[in-house]
């Protein structure tokens, strides 16, 4: 798969099956998000690979209302990091950008893995702490929801979320983004 494959076909599916998680498939990830760009080369992400049964389980009580269907999860990867591990240039901070740079490397190696690698924003942090162990400091900032796409949409899902396994949600046309040569308003 090229990288505007890998592009086209990540998709945030929600009917999930089980994949078998190995410690060459975490090496593997973590791999690409390795090589991701950062200021200074701070590298600031850091990730919590959750496969263990029992500790999957428990973060079900972190998730938010809507976010069941993660409860398949074969894996689920915490994405952590802060302020101080990164630039800060005036009011221009950089450890969400870079983060964000690295954990979309890392989803599209999973896409292309034929993995569906689904970030989310719906869970408690103060839980997820809890259960993990990460210090205050440390902001969670997503979960990445790691399974395999069934062929069938998961009963589960709402009509929304039952509609978007099938059309993937429509995105602003270009020209509401885009600028040539120069800002305008639009
Ligand atoms: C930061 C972030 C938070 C998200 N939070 C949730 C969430 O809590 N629950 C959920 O089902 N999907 C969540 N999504 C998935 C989006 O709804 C999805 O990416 C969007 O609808 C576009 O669909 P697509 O990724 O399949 O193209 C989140 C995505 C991102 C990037």
């Amino acid at each position: 798969m090229d990288v505007k494959e890998a592009i086209h076909n990540r998709r945030a599916y929600r009917s999930l099956d089980p994949v078998e998680i190995t410690q060459d498939l975490i090496t593997d990830l973590a791999s690409c998000a390795q090589l991701s760009a950062s200021c200074f080369n701070n590298q600031p992400w850091r990730y919590i690979f959750i496969s263990d049964k029992e500790t999957l389980t428990k973060m079900h009580e972190a998730l938010s209302q809507g976010n069941e269907w993660a409860h398949n999860a074969s894996m689920i990867i915490a994405v952590l990091s802060k302020k101080e591990y990164d630039c800060v240039i005036r009011d221009r901070v950089y450890y969400h950008f870079d983060t964000g740079m690295a954990t979309a490397f890392l989803i599209l190696r999973a896409t292309d893995l034929g993995l569906v690698a689904h970030p989310i924003a719906g869970y408690s942090p103060k839980k997820t702490r809890e259960i993990l162990g990460i210090p205050e400091d440390l902001e969670v900032i997503t979960l990445v929801i790691v399974g395999k796409h069934a062929q069938t949409i998961h009963p589960i899902l709402s009509d929304k979320q039952k509609e978007a396994e099938t059309t993937r949600p429509e995105r602003f046309p270009l020209d509401t983004f885009v600028y040539l040569n120069r800002y305008t308003t639009k």
